[in-house]
């Protein structure tokens, strides 16, 4: 079985502006994996590419076997089967809502893919159950907290069951509860077939989320492993800016070294 997403030395520029320089990487259908690296590191502009809303400047990006480029896409067919298997939600929400209310928002994704009437009705009350957000269904989006707004971006793509979850920093801007809600859901899908792609700069919550980590550093993949073996690595995290050295002092004898910070606990 071929890899669900192979990327072989993929190049994307903004202009002039590079942000993925020659990367290559291959996961699984069924793998968790966390896409982590420093502010600019390429995450994002990664996930656009997996979900096909940009296309690689040099290089190859295929998915289940067929290569993702913009003559595929524009094949309503394919297009079609590969926007109802894979889902990106937006690190900020307000690019992703746009309905007059939550319902609406929520029924859009489904309605589009003309579902019939009465499965729509029951798939997304199911979804605001499932997200805690029944009680705003008649809300318009845009006057909702992050918390909630975060929800119902998630909740929208939930909504029509996709294979594949692409998740820009979901727990990013999130109150400590909302965090671990957003965490139980990906949980919730281990063991499945679901594919689930997060990018975070948050190592705190790795192990929680995936079962692989990609380190990116300017464009590239500098490290993959899982999560206990980069967490361990300390000179890697410390060169790829996920941790940062600061100097403290331990019975009295003052140092430096690198730290991740939890809210949680602080070890060393
Ligand atoms: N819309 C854009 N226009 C120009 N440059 C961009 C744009 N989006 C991202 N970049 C640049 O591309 C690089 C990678 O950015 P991005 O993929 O957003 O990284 P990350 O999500 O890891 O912070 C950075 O140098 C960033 O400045
Ligand atoms: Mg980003």
């Amino acid at each position: 079985m071929p890899p669900l997403f192979e990327l072989r030395d993929v190049c994307f520029n903004y202009d002039d502006i590079p942000a993925l320089r020659g990367l290559s990487l291959a996961i699984a259908q069924g793998e968790r994996v966390a896409l982590v690296g420093a502010n600019g590191s390429g995450k994002s502009t990664l996930l656009r590419l997996l979900d096909a809303l940009c296309f690689a400047s040099q290089g190859s990006v295929n998915f289940d076997g067929h290569p993702l480029t913009a003559e595929y896409l524009a094949d309503d067919q394919f297009a079609f089967a590969f926007r109802r298997r894979v889902a990106l939600v937006f690190q900020n929400p307000d690019v992703q809502l746009f309905n007059p209310t939550v319902f609406d928002e929520v029924a859009f994704a489904p309605l589009q893919l003309q579902w019939p009437k009465e499965q729509v009705l029951a798939r997304v009350s199911a979804t605001l159950e499932l997200m805690g957000i029944a009680h705003l269904r008649d809300r318009p989006p845009y006057r909702l907290s992050g918390g909630e707004k975060k929800r119902v971006a998630l909740a929208s793509v939930l909504v029509i069951d996709p294979d594949v979850l692409l998740l820009d920093e979901p727990t990013a801007t999130l109150d400590p509860r909302s965090q671990s809600h957003v965490i139980d859901l990906i949980q919730e899908w281990k063991g499945s077939s679901k594919t689930v792609i997060t990018a975070t700069h948050q190592l705190e919550i790795v192990e929680d989320i995936a079962d692989r980590v990609l380190v990116l550093e300017a464009g590239t993949v500098a490290a993959s492993g899982t999560p206990a073996e980069i967490l361990a690595n300390h000179d890697l995290l410390l060169r790829a800016n996920l941790v940062h050295a600061h100097r403290h002092s331990h019975g009295g004898v003052v140092h430096s070294h690198p730290h991740i910070h939890s809210h949680s606990k602080h070890e060393h």
